[in-house]
């Protein structure tokens, strides 16, 4: 057990006190907060469907990576900012550009693989939104999509940063 475990959800700020060393973030998100668009595959850390963001404070301010929730304990995300798939949204409120983008370029079907194409994209999107081709496939090595074909992703990927 970790005495106590201070960090952001989203906008939300969590504090626990009874987190299990072995208690992974995609447990915590999927059935604590019922955050549900976070999904579980492979719960290996194969398929990327749980990816999210984890941001970390640095000299240089906050740094965040995608990661992949079912292989990280909770008691490695004291201090952190973890940013889940309900969290992202466009200056209108409506969908995130790169959500809108997977929507008009058909960049899924059965949708299992979506969010966590999204967190992974979205990491790249907030470093390099103009990014090309090979920075979006080497953000998207982690992703398993069994039915879409990358293509489309990829084309969607590449609208959502013009
Ligand atoms: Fe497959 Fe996490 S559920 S990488
Ligand atoms: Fe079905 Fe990717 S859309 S697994």
């Amino acid at each position: 057990m970790t005495s106590e475990l201070r960090f952001l959800l989203n906008d939300r700020e969590i504090c626990l006190t009874d987190v299990g060393a072995s208690d992974t973030l995609l447990d915590f998100l999927r059935i604590e907060r019922r955050l549900i668009g976070t999904k579980e595959g492979c719960a290996e850390g194969d398929c990327g469907a749980c990816t999210v963001m984890l941001g970390k404070l640095t000299e240089t301010g906050m740094v965040y990576e995608p990661i992949n929730a079912c292989i990280r304990f909770m008691a490695s995300c004291n201090a952190c900012h973890i940013v889940t798939i309900e969290h992202l949204e466009g200056p209108d409120g409506g969908l995130h550009p790169l959500q809108a983008a997977m929507v008009e370029h058909h960049g899924s079907q059965c949708g299992f693989c979506t969010p966590g194409i999204v967190m992974a994209l979205y990491g790249l999107w907030m470093s390099n939104p103009d990014a090309g081709v090979t920075e979006i496939e080497n953000a998207l090595q982690g992703n398993l999509c069994r039915c879409t074909g990358y293509e489309p992703i990829v084309n969607a990927a590449l609208a959502a940063g013009r």
